[in-house]
């Protein structure tokens, strides 16, 4: 089947407090830490555009009014780079949102969960299939891992998870699936234990859903962690539609604990024009 429907609505779930990340995140969100000189937002939106979505619905909680400002226009700093003669940089800050694409703000209000969060999307996803991306899940691809996604797609038409393979002994800190030999999800589990885990195949941060998940969103009450679970969400939608899981081609780092933050720090420091030379002589020198 090829299908020429493209996927324009990407959902960022940002409400959630990153108490790990503390102090640093007392009054600034997780979602602003940098990875050199981007915030982990700014990666998460630059995949989403990527792979052609053009309306960006942020989920937000109380503190994140910065994402805000990041996305808007600073016509005094632009006007004061554009005197001093800084267009590098001048250009660094006005293409964070490319023309044509908008970006819509919703209060979560409650913390129920990422399923709740997605869910109070709806009102400006509509019935439309849309993405979601956990920021927090940094993955460096090349397509981005949404825009992999996408492809797959227009291939098959069914709803998408993202998956990787973890050590067994991770599968409580994921949404764990079992597949058939099309990678069809015939089961996803929250958070599972390792002894009752179906697989060590694990749910990252990307999704790509039908429309329709939002009515399960709507009925399926608490579940692990007495929130409202995606991952139960999308259990409930495979019982209608075909949900896939996709084996990403790429590196994810796991932004969301301090090690992972660090390893990503340190491999996009590596790759980037501007520090990786002194970087890596500076790596080096200190390891030896
Ligand atoms: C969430 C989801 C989980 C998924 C994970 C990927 O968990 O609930 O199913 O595997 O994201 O990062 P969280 O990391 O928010 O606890």
């Amino acid at each position: 089947m090829t299908l020429s429907k493209s996927v324009r609505t990407a959902v960022f779930p940002v409400a959630g407090r990153g108490t790990r990340f503390l102090p640093a995140t007392k009054a600034s969100p997780k979602e602003m830490l940098p990875i050199v000189d981007k915030p982990l937002i700014q990666y998460a939106v630059e995949e989403a555009v990527a792979a052609g979505a053009t309306k960006l619905v942020f989920v937000t909680g109380s503190s994140k009014r910065a994402i805000e400002d990041h996305f808007d226009t600073d016509a005094e700093l632009e006007s004061a780079l554009r005197q001093s003669g800084k267009d590098q940089l001048l250009e660094s800050i006005r293409g964070i949102v490319p023309p044509g694409v908008s970006c819509i703000y919703i209060r979560q209000g409650e913390p129920l969960g990422l399923g709740h969060a997605v869910l109070c999307a709806r009102p400006a996803v509509g019935n439309e299939p849309f993405f979601v991306h956990l920021a927090d899940d940094l993955i460096s691809g090349k397509p981005g891992c949404l825009a992999q996604m996408a492809s797959e797609y227009q291939r098959h038409g069914g709803s998408i998870v993202a998956v990787e393979r973890v050590p067994k002994a991770d599968t409580s800190s994921y949404g764990i699936v079992a597949i058939d030999s099309n990678h069809q999800l015939t089961k996803i589990v929250e958070k599972p234990a390792p002894e009752n885990a179906p697989s060590n195949l694990a749910v990252v941060g990307r999704y790509l859903l039908s429309g329709s998940i939002f009515d399960k969103l709507e009925t399926i009450g608490r579940g692990a962690g007495g929130e409202i679970q995606l991952t139960d969400g999308i259990a409930a939608l495979m019982s209608e539609l075909p949900v896939f899981a996709y084996p990403f081609k790429g590196t994810r780092y796991d932004c969301g604990n301090k090690l992972g933050y660090l390893k990503a720090t340190v491999a996009y420091g590596l790759a980037h024009a501007e520090t990786g030379e002194k970087f890596d002589e500076f790596l080096r020198s200190t390891i030896s």
